[in-house]
Parts: C-alpha cells; structure tokens; sequence
C-alpha cells in the first residue's frame, strides 16, 4: 500500500466526494441506486425546481438532513481529521460533501464548496445562512426579515460556488508553492466542474497528484497516481505517518 510520505515541507489540499461518506451508509449521486438513479436532478437541485415546487425540494433535502443525522464518521473521515491535526496550516480540505461529516469528524480547515444540509439562508434578501436541522414536508419556512422563502443553503445546479470559497483555496496553492504540494482527491467521480478541475489547478502549482476511488475517475489521466478502492480502508494507510 503507497503512503503519501508527507514531511515538514508538505502542504495536502484535499478534495472529497459522496463516496468518502459511502461506508457511513450515505448513498453516493452517480453509483448504482445513486441519488440520481432515483431523482432527476431539475426536479430537486437547482433554482428552477425550487421556483416551481418548493416543498418537493424541501421533502429531498430533509430526508438528506434525516439519513446524514443519523450515521457516523468512517475510518476515512478520521484519517483526513488526524493527517490535519499533523500540518497545521499546511493542509485544506475543500469537501462536495453536504453532510457535516467531515466536521463531525473533527476536520476544521474546511471548504464545504456545495454548501451544507445544516444551513439555510433566505432565497431573497441577503440576512446571513443560520443553522437549521429541521425536516420540512408541508409547512415551508420563510425568512423573518421578507417573508420570501428560506431554502436549503447547498450550492444547485447553474449556480456559481461562493466567491470567498474560492479565495481560501487560491490562497492555499499560493502559499503551497513555498514548499512540497501534493493534492489528493478522494470518492469523487471527477464529473461535476468546478471540482473536479481542481487537480489541475494542482498540478499547475507543481502539486503531485493522488486518487483514490472505487472506480477510475472521469478526469483520471490527470493524477499521477491511483489508487482503487474503498476509503475507509485506504485513507488511514495513505495519510498515515
Ligand atoms: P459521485 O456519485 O459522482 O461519485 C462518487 C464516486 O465515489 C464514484 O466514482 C464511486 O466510484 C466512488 N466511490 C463509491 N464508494 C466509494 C468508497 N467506499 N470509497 C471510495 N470511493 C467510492 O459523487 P461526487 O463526485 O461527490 O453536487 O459528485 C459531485 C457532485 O455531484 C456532488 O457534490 C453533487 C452531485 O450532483 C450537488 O448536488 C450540487
């Protein structure tokens, strides 16, 4: 089993997708019985779905919100937060992942880049995202301050990512460059972009590149190396000392 060999100069950016959350008992988007095999994406994850019917989209956000409460961080989860508590400053996790686990798990330099399941924000005026835990079905929220609609606070389909996201991992490259980079992109099928260009823009610093997936990835060819599997089992050997 390779390890990433990580020393005094490494600086890790992190990339994480569905399938590090997979052997929590989340199901993954593109997998078989995917999230998408039984949603169409217009129908629940993007501005128009909500425009047209809200209280669908709050049905399929609140059943996420229920299945992400109720299972654990994995070995994968863990291995990512303990690598962390080892370089500090020199390591950023940037997750696709909604579902806290990461956090849960004790990782705190994190870019949440599709948003949380745990945050809402109102869809009109700009009264700052708050947490919020609950199940919708029926009676929908609406914001305190316009009476618009509050919605989920995850970044949908034909939205742009948060421009502070953005700056914090520029930011990270930059500074990146002052020793050894190494990317390492994990349970993410390379298909969704902004993200999954991201191992190019790591590369473009000089990084080396690690995946490690059950499957190969769509933007495969870019990484140096790969290494097939399941997280759980790979992370805590890779990102080990
Ligand atoms: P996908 O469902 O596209 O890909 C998950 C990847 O994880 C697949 O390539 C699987 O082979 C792999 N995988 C499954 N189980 C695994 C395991 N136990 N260990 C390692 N790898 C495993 O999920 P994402 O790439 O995260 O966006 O999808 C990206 C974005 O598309 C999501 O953030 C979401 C989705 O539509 C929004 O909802 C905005």
């Amino acid at each position: 089993m390779p390890n990433l060999a990580l020393d005094g100069e490494s600086w890790l950016l992190v990339l994480t997708g569905a399938g590090v959350s997979a052997e929590s008992g989340l199901p993954t988007f593109r997998d078989a019985n995917g999230l998408w095999e039984r949603h169409r994406v217009e129908d629940v994850a993007t501005p128009e779905a909500f425009e047209r019917d809200p209280a669908l989209v709050w049905r399929f956000y609140s059943q996420r919100r229920a299945a992400a409460e109720g299972c654990r961080p994995n070995a994968g989860h863990l291995a990512i937060a303990e690598v962390e508590r080892r370089l500090g400053d020199r390591f950023l996790l940037v997750t696709q992942n909604v579902d806290g686990l990461h956090a849960r798990a004790g990782s705190r330099r994190v870019v949440e880049l599709h948003g949380s399941l745990f945050t809402s924000r109102c869809s009109r005026c700009d009264r700052d995202p708050f947490p919020d835990d609950r199940l919708y079905e029926r009676d929908l929220p609406e914001c305190d301050a316009c009476h618009a609609r509050i919605r989920p606070h995850i970044v949908w389909f034909g939205e742009p990512l948060f421009p502070a996201d953005i700056h914090r991992i520029d930011s990270f490259l930059r500074a990146a460059r002052a020793g050894r980079p190494v990317f390492l992109a994990a349970g993410t099928s390379g298909n969704v972009y902004p993200a999954a260009g991201l191992v190019h823009q790591a590369r473009a610093t000089g990084a080396e590149t690690w995946l490690v997936n059950a499957e190969p990835a769509e933007n495969g060819a870019a990484f140096d190396h790969f290494v097939q599997g399941r997280g759980a089992g790979i992370l805590p050997r890779l990102l080990g000392p």
